[in-house]
């Protein structure tokens, strides 16, 4: 069981982590929802008006008959982008790609509701199975114009080398000619940063937190939350926030289901994600190395936040290193 395997991993390693795909069980993604609701977390509003702006525009560009969508959530903002789509005419088929069974079923059943025209065929899985499913399936490559959607800065969660994989894979999926559209959060004043993932209601708190509650659930862990804070910190070096779950006293935690016994220090602490921030060359570097050209990029007006469209292009183009 995946699960299992990557928490006994995670908590015997030293430093001790956990992954952040295993943030998103059904309280995990309700939590996330909230989180973009926060005052603090302008992420999700700020790309929602960028995509707002630009729909008819990425629509007319990239002119899909399927849009995939990794990390599909509730596809608040996707809505905007399958509207102006509809609104060319022709086929469409959309293809929401979400790790939470609960957040796809529910995303399914109401744009099916919403747009009686619209073919949606989610795929539940993590990023690595979906693309191994869609590679075998030939998605993309059926004739069929694809436009994939990366969002709310989700590539941020990939350390650097595995978001250049990741493009890769994507690249590797689709045709050339065929559209990338990627949400980047931008480099900014640390201040910005640490209050969006440290929002005064205590939402990204009780997201963190949830991973402990999880392996209570699902594992028989015996973790007591409230011996445990989060903590969220931007690195300047590597320009990422990192979050932690840290024990507030020495404590030695039993987990059942592994079983296994974690021992812990008061301070240490158990990295649970990294989020990194890029400047618009660092999109068009990640773009380039990985087979893409930058056709247009929007951003705010604070230059907050980027939407790039990335056109796939042909494969073995030699790739300027910058
Ligand atoms: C999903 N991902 C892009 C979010 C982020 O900002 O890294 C997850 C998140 N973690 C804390 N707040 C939001």
């Amino acid at each position: 069981m995946p699960f299992a395997d990557d928490v006994r991993a995670g908590l015997s390693a030293t430093p001790k982590r956990l992954q952040p795909k295993y943030f998103y069980d059904e309280l995990g993604s309700r939590l996330f929802e909230a989180i973009c609701a926060t005052p603090e977390y302008y992420l999700t509003r700020t790309e929602a008006a960028i995509l707002e702006a630009a729909a008819d525009e990425i629509a007319e560009r990239s002119r899909p008959a399927v849009i995939l969508e990794f990390g599909s959530g509730s596809a608040v903002k996707t809505r905007r982008l399958l509207e102006a789509t509809l609104r060319r005419g022709g086929e469409l088929t959309y293809v929401p790609v979400d790790i939470s069974r609960s957040a796809l079923h529910a995303t399914e059943a109401a744009l099916r509701a919403e747009y009686p025209r619209l073919t949606v065929a989610g795929i539940e899985a993590d990023y690595p199975e979906a693309l191994a499913r869609l590679g075998a399936r030939g998605a993309g490559t059926a004739g069929l114009r694809t436009l994939v959607l990366f969002l709310g800065s989700n590539i941020g969660n990939f350390d650097p080398p595995a978001a250049l994989e990741f493009l890769g894979a994507i690249r590797n999926l689709v045709v050339e000619g065929d559209t990338l559209l990627l949400g980047t959060d931008l480099k900014k004043d640390r201040h910005i940063l640490e209050a969006a993932y440290n929002d005064a209601l205590g939402i990204t708190a009780a997201f963190n937190l949830n991973l402990l509650v999880r392996i209570n659930r699902q594992l028989g862990g015996r973790f007591d939350v409230r011996r445990f804070r989060h903590r969220a910190e931007y690195d300047e070096d590597r320009r990422c926030i990192n979050m932690y779950l840290e024990s507030m006293t020495d404590q030695r935690v039993r987990i059942d289901g592994l079983p296994l016994d974690v021992a812990l220090a008061a301070g240490e602490t158990i990295h649970t994600e990294s989020s990194y921030k890029f400047s618009l060359a660092d999109v068009e570097h990640m773009a380039s190395r990985t087979g893409f050209a930058v056709e247009t990029m929007w951003t705010d007006e604070r230059e907050y936040f980027a939407c790039s469209l990335l056109r796939a292009a042909p494969h073995g183009t030699p790739q300027r290193a910058r």
